[in-house]
């Protein structure tokens, strides 16, 4: 095979509340990545008033409230088109995928795999004190839910890490400390990778 227009993509995982999304869109004005989120994507449709209809929207908000893993065809579809209608050289697809039916899924519908794979590592006290502090509580930022969430991580998305770990494309980096430690990290990481910095690099 061999897509010559095949950009590169970073999956970037975590827990709930591991500061993904916080990361991602530095590193996406740093380093020029276009942010692919799982979950925006997921929110965005019930938002849109899509074609699929008021059932459809109502069964993803319904799963997200409760929060399960909402159904790989949905999820992959999403990315997928948001994928296609980008034109970046580099891609983070943030919060997925989520089970190993979603890794499996992508990897048939796009004939391609993941370039690197970021891990945030976080500890669960810490997640849950994020997501009970963030600003604009999200649907899913209650206790309940938030418990829920964790165990969906441990029982479904850690095997995910783990198949790509033996097959030695994942990084870890340690989510605790402010976001600029972690981002500093973050910054180490895609350096010895050698990316260049973006926005050092416009600035001169
Ligand atoms: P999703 O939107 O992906 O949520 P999540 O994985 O639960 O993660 P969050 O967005 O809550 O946290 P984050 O790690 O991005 O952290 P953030 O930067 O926001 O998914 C939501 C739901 O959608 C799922 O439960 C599921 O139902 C569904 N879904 C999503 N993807 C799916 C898929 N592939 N398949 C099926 N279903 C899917 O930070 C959190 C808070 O902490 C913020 O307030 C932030 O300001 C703060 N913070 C960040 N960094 C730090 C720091 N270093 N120190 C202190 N505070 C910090």
């Amino acid at each position: 095979g061999g897509n010559p227009r095949k950009p590169f993509i970073a999956f970037v995982l975590g827990g709930p509340g591991s500061g993904k999304g916080t990361q991602c869109t530095r590193i996406a004005s740093d380093f020029g990545f276009a942010h692919l989120s799982a979950g925006d994507l997921l929110r965005n449709e019930i938002a849109s008033g899509s074609e699929k209809g008021v059932h459809f929207r109502e069964l993803i908000l319904d799963i997200i409230k409760e929060g399960r893993i909402v159904p790989s065809e949905i999820t992959v579809e999403l990315i997928r088109k948001a994928m296609e209608s980008t034109d970046a050289k580099r891609v983070l697809i943030d919060g997925f995928p989520r089970c190993e039916e979603n890794r499996i899924a992508f990897e048939r519908i796009t004939g391609t795999e993941p370039d690197l794979v970021i891990f945030f590592d976080c500890p669960e006290d810490e997640m849950v004190k994020r997501l009970l502090g963030r600003n604009q509580g999200r649907v899913d930022d209650n206790i309940e839910t938030i418990k829920k969430r964790l165990k969906v991580f441990e029982n479904l998305n850690i095997p995910v890490v783990d198949y790509y770990s033996s097959r030695g494309k994942v990084h870890k980096i340690s989510a605790t400390g402010t976001e600029e430690e972690i981002f500093g990290a973050v910054r180490k990481l895609f350096a010895s990778l050698g990316f260049e910095n973006f926005v050092f690099h416009k600035s001169r």
